[in-house]
């Protein structure tokens, strides 16, 4: 991963937006995003930083068929997202279906992305999360502001760049010199539990946390270490450890609050199904990104001179980091209707039947 010039990480999720949307169908909920590129539907456009995906063929499924600032080749499915916290659109009427948060680059620590001079951290996205409840306030009342952030759906997904954009990022990186592999994840782990009870203090009731991709499997990774297309084994046994210990940590936080308002996505697992099995998903290939240049598409940026797929639904990466829209579509039916295997303690289908009981 050394010297990678793009933001983050490592796949999964893009298409929470279209979790956003459908939840929001359903029950009429507001949407709050919080973390880093695989969620970020446009904050770093209206920041000073490279980590941005503003330029084609970023979003050539898009309906518009134009760049969005998401780290996609698409949509995500159905209607409009929730906007970007930074854009300007956002105010009146749109503030009370939510607001995405989320930053290209960042992690868990503030030390993770530094590369990346202007991003938001972790500690800046929860300052906006405040003050968007104050702006809301303003319009709605208190009270009426409190019900809608107890009552909507947030999504958490973080860790993947303290890995790719931290630890692995160079040879002799500060952490790794600091820490063991299960030290470090250990750590993570610990900042990642103090995330989410400010995220449970500041209101959130319904939260699902993603854990990393595997890692070691994206394209850029194949493109520096694999022969055979074989996965980067340092990269899969941080993913390895990182996830069954934030299971742990979701659990141990739900106990302590005495109700289950966080729920883990086992999106390792959701990306190894692809990884293992492609064509049983529908995909050509699991291992070449869509759009990018070298082996597997893996070096470099997706740009306009890069080598395209002309059909984006055959592929399980878009880019050298990033899932495909398909994919994602896959990642959120799992969430909504996944098992036990995939999701704790529960789905969204079963959180959203007993909230409309409630
Ligand atoms: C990150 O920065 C915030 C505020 O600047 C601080 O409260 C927090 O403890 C820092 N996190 C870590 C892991 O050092
Ligand atoms: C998940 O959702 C489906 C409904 O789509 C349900 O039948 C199933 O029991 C749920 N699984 C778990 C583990 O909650």
């Amino acid at each position: 991963m050394a010297g990678s010039p793009f933001p983050t990480l490592v796949m999964i999720l893009g298409l929470m937006v279209a979790l956003g949307t459908t939840a929001l169908q359903a029950e009429a909920r507001a949407f709050f995003v919080f973390g880093d590129s695989l969620v970020d539907s446009g904050n770093n456009n209206y920041l000073a930083t490279s980590a941005r995906a503003d330029s084609p063929p970023y979003g050539i499924d898009y309906p518009t068929h134009r760049p969005t600032g998401r780290f996609s080749n698409g949509e995500h499915i159905g209607s409009e997202p929730t906007l970007p916290y930074l854009s300007p659109e956002l105010r009146d009427q749109n503030l009370l279906v939510g607001a995405n948060f989320a930053s290209a680059g960042i992690g868990i620590l503030n030390d993770t992305g530094i590369q990346f001079v202007n991003i938001i951290r972790v500690p800046s996205q929860l300052a906006f999360f405040k003050a968007y409840q104050q702006r809301v306030a303003a319009l709605i009342g208190e009270d009426k502001t409190k019900r809608l952030v107890n009552e909507a759906l947030v999504l958490v997904t973080l860790g993947g760049n303290d890995f790719v954009n931290n630890y692995y990022l160079v040879p002799y990186s500060a952490r790794s010199r600091q820490y063991s592999l299960p030290e470090y994840v250990h750590y993570l782990i610990v900042e990642y539990k103090k995330i989410l009870k400010k995220i449970y203090d500041l209101g959130g009731r319904r939260v699902i946390v993603t854990g990393t991709g595997p890692l070691g499997c994206i394209p850029a990774e194949l493109a520096q270490h694999s022969i055979n297309g074989e996965c980067a084994t340092e990269l899969q046994r941080a993913a390895s450890l990182f996830n069954p210990e934030l299971v742990e940590m979701i659990k141990e936080l739900n106990k302590e609050i005495g109700t289950d308002v966080f729920m883990g996505a086992n999106t390792n697992q959701m990306h190894m199904d692809f990884i293992t099995n492609p064509t049983a998903h529908g995909f050509v290939t699991s291992k070449i990104a869509c759009c990018g240049q070298g082996p597997y598409n893996g070096l470099g940026l997706c740009t306009a001179i890069s080598n395209l797929c002309p059909n984006r639904d055959l592929y399980a990466f878009w880019d050298s980091f990033h899932p495909s829209e398909k994919a994602n579509s896959l990642i959120v039916k799992q969430i909504f209707s996944g098992s036990s295997k995939y999701m704790t303690p529960m789905n969204l289908s079963t959180a959203m039947a007993l909230d409309s009981r409630a």
